[in-house]
């Protein structure tokens, strides 16, 4: 397959990063997932722009416009004529010798890659277990950073526990999933954690909290308790690659019924209206 590796189309093979990279050795870098169906980038715009937001509040100046980016990004997608998938993109500060300080120069390394993922109809439509785990993360994950040791290790251990994600607590209130964020309906109320340095303002929950008025579903931005949580009617996460799937099981313990609730399969449809 071809990849990009700062400005050129080159094979997987030709992309050889260099071991003092700083994103290597200190994640000193951000990075992006963009879905594509149908052979087009999905809110594309929303995630490069997240990218540049990431990339400013690093102090990282991107060596391109997100016009190119976008124009190169589409390019990619047609050289491997992928038709339902992801393209992972990522920024490092790039190679210098080692030094926590930024290098006087820099130069920046980018690179992306496409990879075939399918809809995951089966979680989607059955929902997962999810275990509840402390947030250990640092204050900004507002930022899209490399570094997700503690996203990491906070999945690890759902699945070590034979769950597909971990619901992130400080102190009691619920911040996100470890690589998604959460959301529970509560008398016919959508609740979700505001988007504040706790958490990444996801682009699929920016795009389903702009269905919801669609849909007659009232929605608070506001930070819920892992009380809330476990007595809710209905429990979801939603991202880029798991879009919006159930959660049916917390700690062992049934959500509701353990089936799906039914604001969640229709923000489901009317999610998979908008990209289809
Ligand atoms: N993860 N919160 C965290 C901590 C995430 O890592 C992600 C996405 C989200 C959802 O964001 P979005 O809707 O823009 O995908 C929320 C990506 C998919 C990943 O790291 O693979």
């Amino acid at each position: 397959s071809t990849v990009l590796y700062n400005n050129n189309f080159v094979s997987r093979e030709a992309c050889t990063v260099d071991m003092e990279d700083r994103g290597y050795q200190f994640g000193d870098g951000v990075y992006e997932v963009i879905r594509i169906y149908s052979g087009k980038m999905f809110t594309s715009q929303e995630h490069i722009t997240r990218l540049f937001e990431s990339a400013e509040k690093i102090k990282l100046d991107l060596p391109f416009t997100k016009e190119e980016l976008t124009k190169n990004l589409s390019t990619l997608v047609e050289k491997n004529k992928l038709h339902t998938g992801t393209i992972y993109l990522q920024v490092t500060r790039g190679a210098s010798a080692r030094q926590h300080q930024f290098p006087l120069e820099g130069n920046p390394v980018f690179t992306a890659y496409t990879k075939e993922v399918p809809r995951p109809e089966n979680q989607m439509n059955e929902g997962v277990a999810a275990i509840i785990a402390e947030d250990v993360r640092w204050l900004r994950c507002d930022i899209k950073s490399l570094n997700l040791l503690g996203n990491l290790l906070a999945k690890q251990e759902a699945y070590s526990q034979g769950s597909f994600e971990a619901i992130l607590h400080r102190d009691g209130t619920v911040t996100e999933g470890s690589s998604s964020n959460a959301f529970i309906i509560k008398n016919n109320q959508l609740i979700t954690h505001p988007a504040t340095n706790l958490i990444l303002n996801g682009i699929t929950r920016r795009e389903l909290l702009r269905l919801c008025p669609g849909i007659g579903l009232d929605v608070k931005e506001e930070a819920f308790t892992l009380d809330d949580l476990l007595s809710a009617d209905e429990v979801f996460i939603a991202s880029t690659t798991a879009e919006i799937t159930p959660i049916v099981q917390i700690d062992g313990k049934d959500v509701a019924d353990r089936k799906p609730g039914e604001w969640t399969k229709k923000l489901q449809s009317v999610l998979k209206a908008s990209i289809q």
